[in-house]
């Protein structure tokens, strides 16, 4: 019978810290990667920052004055800023000359173009092939098949800030098709 010299696990030592560690470094991995959900879940979403949303720019790329704008606009206006993404977004503004707390993204739902606004008919009116959104962006006339998506509009700072709309669609109840 072969007798194992007492010093050879000397080196197996070594090779067994190594693994324990591995293993315990993979375990930590797995642990924190099923964690980070629930983690993030409880950490409020930035309301101004990278990734929470972007503020509103004129047609220069300049950030828009939220007094300005109203100072310079009836109730009920609805004019064209810069928006996620860089989509063309109409800014309301209220009854009360105030931004109203959500903002449309002006792209039509059917090919694409920009809608104006329509303040006589009190609709916007798409140019293109004849779709029409009621004033708070509703589809009421085809061919476009969805009403325009929603983004939040709040105030900080004197900034407008926009925000996506990932809750249900205030006009008709539904889920937002854009998120
Ligand atoms: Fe607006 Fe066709 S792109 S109706």
């Amino acid at each position: 019978m072969t007798q194992i010299p007492a010093n050879s696990d000397v080196p197996d030592m070594g090779r067994r810290q190594f693994m324990n560690l591995l293993t315990f470094g993979t375990i930590t991995g797995i642990a924190a990667g099923a964690l980070y959900p629930v983690v993030s879940y409880f950490i409020p979403k930035s309301a101004g920052g990278a990734g929470g949303g972007i503020t509103a720019k004129d047609k220069l790329g300049n950030d828009l004055s939220a007094s300005e704008f109203t100072a310079n606009r009836q109730p009920g206006d609805r004019s064209l800023a810069q928006g996620l993404k860089g989509d063309p977004t109409y800014i309301i503004v209220s009854e009360d000359q105030q931004i109203a707390s959500y903002g449309l993204n002006a792209v039509c739902t059917h090919l694409g173009c920009v809608v104006p606004w329509n303040a006589s008919e009190n609709k916007f009116i798409c140019p293109c092939h004849g779709s029409q959104y009621n004033n708070e962006g509703k589809m009421v006339r085809g061919p476009a098949p969805l009403s325009l998506a929603l983004v939040h509009a709040n105030v900080s700072d004197d900034k407008v800030i926009l925000t996506d709309w990932e809750e249900t669609d205030f006009r008709d109840g539904s889920n937002p098709w854009w998120a």
